[in-house]
């Protein structure tokens, strides 16, 4: 059994939980980290002592060369995309990750949205938009069977001028809102509305078209469980994705996405993708180019509060197993998502090597595709690390030589819970800076790991946040239960301020 110095790229919570994994391994010789800022892969992995950036790719291979790097791990998207697995690739240097063609599954959502109509791979349907006005008109023709929004279609028909009739909309809308409110108005609104001559004011009397404002902002306001879902088409941290819940909602998206553009180019294009109900669960498998080998199904929390409420974040915890994936549903999955996917890929000549990570919804027609991402789930790679009993060092490298039909893989049977912690202000704006304390005394308790996602030292060599999801506190147990309340007590050892986490990780249902 020859040992291999291994080079893993990224910094948060999912690549600790790699390297301790990696650092478990009997093949491991040396372990090097990009980001030796994280305490928890400081502790268990050399610095690498080179730029890392794709424009200077070069010198991170002759890193490679220099240190006998054996396998290369790629974990965050970022480097995917940009092609770190292909420059590397090329220098002859062994990578565990896709290429960045392969990885426009993940950071091209119209690309991917294509490939899978294209393969009749059950996902939801969903139209490109580049023009935030057309945005907008798809979503008022799904509240048409609104009366108020029927009648003011009608009304705003007259105006030709697509900007001049959202003006005039809008300023409907906000008399509208102020009356409902009673708060005041603005006076250029009532003079648009007037102006645009297509509401009436009798003898100059507002009342009439106050009646119709008002059931306006009623409807626009009104919560609509049924609205599409709106998704930057590039890569965009977890931000990308947003669930209106009313239609100020979708078009305060549409704004931020396509006008203000807070996202900048990752939403040149933007998918209007019809909602799917269900539950949600995280399907990874290993994949080599042909064979697939496929991991427990995970679960994430993606909503930042308890009951799944509150705003979409990078996931709040994750359990493994996740029961709601049955084994029947699950071998559907396979048959019907992830194998054509894989197939589809080599018919566009892509031998897609590293995690293949599908987002599905469980349908009550069956598994359908909510995103693809080309490396481990962050939170998932937690707990999946957690019961990784196999070297993930062979594992990796039987995937890059195309040889995972033979790869033998081993779980733990026991479940594993990773909850996490996050900073003051996540996700919108996260604090950093906040000492952390407990965080020995949660480690050391029995099937307990504390990985380190947004953390630093500081001067003065405490451990401090630096980052939204600070830790991922994960445990093991024979049962769900059990590994729950194990995690829920380590948390309870770990203090910063401004500290907050879910507290129903892996909770029944
Ligand atoms: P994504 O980043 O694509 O996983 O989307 C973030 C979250 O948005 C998902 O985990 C779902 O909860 C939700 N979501 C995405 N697409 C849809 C959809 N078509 N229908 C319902 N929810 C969705
Ligand atoms: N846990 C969601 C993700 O990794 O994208």
């Amino acid at each position: 059994m020859s040992k291999v110095n291994v080079l893993l790229i990224g910094g948060g919570g999912r690549e600790h939980a790699l390297a301790d994994a990696l650092a478990r391994s009997p093949r491991l010789a040396r372990l090097y980290t990009t980001h030796p800022q994280n305490p928890g892969l400081a502790a268990l992995a050399q610095p690498v002592d080179v730029p890392v950036h794709i424009r200077e790719i070069y010198r991170l291979a002759q890193f490679c060369r220099h240190h006998d790097i054996g396998l290369v791990v790629i974990g965050p998207e970022g480097p995917l995309a940009e092609g770190y697995a292909d420059r590397l690739g090329a220098e002859g240097i062994t990578v565990f990750g896709p290429t960045a063609d392969a990885a426009r599954l993940e950071a091209d959502k119209v690309w991917c949205k294509q490939l899978l109509r294209g393969a009749s791979i059950p996902t939801a349907d969903a139209r490109v938009v580049t023009d935030a006005e057309a945005a907008r008109q798809f979503f008022e023709t799904r509240v048409h069977d609104d009366s108020a929004f029927a009648l003011l279609a009608q009304r705003l028909l007259p105006i030709r001028d697509p900007a001049r009739r959202r003006h005039v909309f809008m300023a409907a809308v906000r008399l509208g809102i102020a009356a409902l409110d009673r708060a005041a108005h603005h006076a250029a609104d009532l003079t648009t509305v007037k102006d645009s001559g297509v509401f009436r004011f009798p003898a100059g009397d507002s009342a009439p078209f106050l009646l119709e404002a008002k059931a306006l902002a009623t409807a626009w306001r009104a919560p609509r469980p049924d609205l599409p879902v709106i998704k930057a088409a590039g890569l965009a941290a977890g931000k990308g994705v947003i669930v209106p819940a009313s239609l100020h909602e979708a078009f305060d998206a549409v704004d931020r996405l396509m006008v203000q553009k807070t996202l900048g180019d990752a939403a040149r294009q933007v998918l209007i993708e019809d909602r799917l109900d269900g539950t949600e669960v995280s399907l990874l498998a290993i994949v080599d180019g042909q064979n697939i080998l496929v991991l427990p199904p995970c679960q994430d929390h993606k909503r930042l509060l308890d009951g799944d409420a509150g705003p979409n974040t990078g996931g709040m915890g994750a359990i493994c197993p996740a029961d709601t994936l049955d084994e029947p549903t699950m071998a559907r999955a396979v048959r019907d998502i992830l194998v054509p996917t894989v197939d589809a890929l080599r018919r566009d000549g892509i031998r897609y090597r590293g995690v293949l990570y599908a987002g599905l919804m469980l349908t009550p027609a069956g598994p359908k595709v909510l995103e693809y991402n080309c490396r481990f789930g962050d939170p998932e790679c937690q707990p999946l690390m957690a019961r990784l009993r196999s070297d993930p060092i062979d594992l990796m490298l039987a995937a890059c030589a195309g040889r995972l039909a033979d790869a033998d893989v081993h779980w733990s049977p026991d479940a594993a819970c990773c909850v996490v912690l996050a900073t003051h202000g996540y996700p919108a704006s996260p604090r950093t800076g906040d000492a952390i304390r407990g965080l020995d005394h949660a480690a050391a308790l029995p099937h307990v790991k504390v990985y380190h996602a947004g953390t630093a030292r500081d001067a003065d060599g405490r451990i401090v946040t630096a980052g939204g999801r600070v830790l991922g506190v994960t445990a093991t147990a024979p049962t769900l239960a059990d590994a729950r309340r194990r995690a829920y007590d380590a948390c309870a050892c770990i203090t910063f301020p401004g500290m907050h986490y879910r507290k129903d990780i892996g909770a029944p249902r």
